[in-house]
């Protein structure tokens, strides 16, 4: 079941909200990464420039047959091989991914949804031995231009808490100027 309100604005305007290469830096994205599974990639806001850094493959789940079809479309026409889209509902079938497969999980703009935990579990699940998940979401400030509604969009503390609960540790965060912020969470073995 698709997230509550995991609508999109055109690609145009969502992506002017972005500097996905500045913020992938940022949240330890670095030409060490291997592989990464990508949870929600809607247009592949960040799933091309990710591609681009990491030496392995990045896995990009999504529920919406157009923004599989247009990360797919978009990765095709970079010539970015280490894509590869998966459509599915990662909220009631799980990723699909083999236990610690992956090195890093990207949550980005996505934890507003009914179940965190289960998300971060299934995220921690595939995670190799001290690999990381990257959270982003929108600044717990309703003046920002777009977002979930305040009632269900979470703090940096709420994310952070849920994270632990579920095994990761080690939190650092970080200012995602203007309208958003980040945290890096390691899996806690
Ligand atoms: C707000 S968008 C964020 C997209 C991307 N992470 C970004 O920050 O640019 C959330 C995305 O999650 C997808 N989504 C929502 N519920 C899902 C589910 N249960 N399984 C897989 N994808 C889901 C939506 O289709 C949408 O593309």
């Amino acid at each position: 079941m698709k997230i509550r309100e995991s609508g999109m604005p055109e690609r145009e305007m969502w992506e002017n909200f972005f500097d996905p290469r500045k913020i992938l830096a940022t949240l330890g994205i670095d030409k060490q990464t291997t592989d990464v599974a990508e949870f929600g990639c809607g247009y592949g806001t960040f799933t091309m420039p990710a591609a681009k850094i990491i030496k392995g493959k990045i896995y990009a789940l999504d529920i919406e047959p157009d923004m599989v079809r247009l990360t797919n479309e978009a990765a095709k026409k970079q010539g970015l091989a280490n894509v590869q889209t998966v459509l599915r509902d990662f909220m009631t079938e799980g990723s699909g991914l083999p236990d610690e497969s992956v090195d890093y999980a990207m949550l980005f703009n996505i934890l507003h949804l009914e179940k965190p935990t289960v998300l971060l579990s299934e995220a921690r699940r595939i995670l190799r031995a001290g690999g990381k998940i990257g959270i982003i979401h929108w600044n717990y400030d309703p003046a920002t231009p777009r977002g979930p509604s305040m009632d269900i969009r979470p703090k940096p503390e709420q994310c952070i808490q849920w994270a632990k609960e579920c095994g990761f540790a080690h939190s650092q965060r970080h200012d995602l100027k203007p309208y958003h912020y980040g945290i890096v969470l390691r899996k806690e073995n």
